[in-house]
């Protein structure tokens, strides 16, 4: 893969990863993204499979437009689908539920018995209250599913959910940017991702600059409930990330190593359909997060290793 090059699928058409949420199952990588091809307005959320994360085959919507649903109904904003596995083996999506104003600000919720969906919809609310625009959500090796979430009154919160993935229970930690980092003082970190590697918590996400990049950050715990190191930079300071946003990083393990790529953002604001993913490996070893520019590459997902 190429970052900055658009994936296109089985069909030519180019595939809707943004905002994506990726997932590994029986060997299998599904992305479940936003399709921009009403713009800013709902799309529904669309599902790929790949076999190394570089060749995509569409699925079909996970999530369709719905008149019949208000959160779901055509000029609605949905978005940064996340999808994880419950120990009952149902799949539950997570959403950013908005209103065209961004003035809704609530977290939905969908369930599907197959990773590809179609998915039923169930409800959206602001957890415990909470503001709540972009989201992600992870899960701990001991099942443990999370849900990050930006609220811009309070910051970026790490929710606990509950067993069945289906509400929240309570937040275990809250993380501010340093308050010189902004002008409007302090703030949470939004397009949150969250991985564990070597027994350490590292935390993922992008300043609050609309469709404009940043340079991204992230933060370490011992624990989701932190206590969270400073943010610090992954790429270059004055990149902007490589001009991209974070959405995910994915951890892949095979047989020699595991390794992690980053899956980034370029929103193209006047055209978000041809925005442009940017994927980069990301090495991530001893505390340290680190995106590595590469013009191209792969990676072999028997092995791990990325050439
Ligand atoms: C960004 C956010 C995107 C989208 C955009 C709209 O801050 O990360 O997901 O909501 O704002 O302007």
């Amino acid at each position: 893969m190429a970052p900055g090059l658009l994936f296109t699928d089985q069909h030519g058409d180019v595939a809707q990863l943004h905002g994506v949420g990726i997932r590994r199952y029986d060997g299998v990588f599904y992305a479940w993204g936003e399709d921009k091809t009403h713009g800013g307005a709902f799309g529904g959320v669309a599902c790929y499979s790949s076999p190394d994360l570089a060749t995509w085959t569409f699925l079909g919507h996970a999530l369709a437009v719905d008149g019949a649903v208000p959160d779901l109904a055509p000029g609605r904003v949905i978005e940064r689908p996340k999808v994880l596995r419950s120990a009952a083996g149902t799949y539950v999506m997570l959403l950013h539920v908005e209103s065209a104003d961004y003035g809704y600000a609530r977290v939905g919720w969908a369930i599907s018995d197959r990773p590809e969906g179609p998915y039923t919809y169930l409800h959206s609310e602001r957890p415990l209250g909470n503001i709540s625009r972009d989201i992600g959500v992870f899960m701990d090796d001991d099942g443990t599913g999370y849900l990050l979430s930006e609220d811009r009154e309070h910051g970026l919160h790490v929710y606990r959910l509950a067993p069945d993935l289906l509400s929240v229970e309570e937040i275990v930690s809250t993380t501010l940017t340093p308050p010189s980092d902004h002008p409007a003082g302090p703030h949470g970190y939004e397009s949150p991702t969250m991985v564990k590697h070597d027994g350490l918590y590292y935390l993922f996400g992008s300043d609050l600059t609309g469709w404009s990049t940043n340079d991204n950050k992230y933060a370490t715990a011992p624990s989701p409930a932190g206590p969270w190191s400073e943010w610090r930079d992954f790429a270059p300071p004055g990149s902007a990330t490589y001009d991209s946003q974070v959405s995910v990083v994915v951890p892949v393990a095979g047989s020699e190593t595991t390794s992690h790529v980053y899956a980034g953002d370029r929103w193209s604001r006047d055209d978000l359909y041809h925005s442009a993913p940017v994927w980069l490996p990301m090495r991530i070893q001893d505390g340290r997060a680190e995106l590595e520019w590469r013009d191209t590459w792969t990676i072999d997902p028997a092995t791990g290793v990325i050439s």
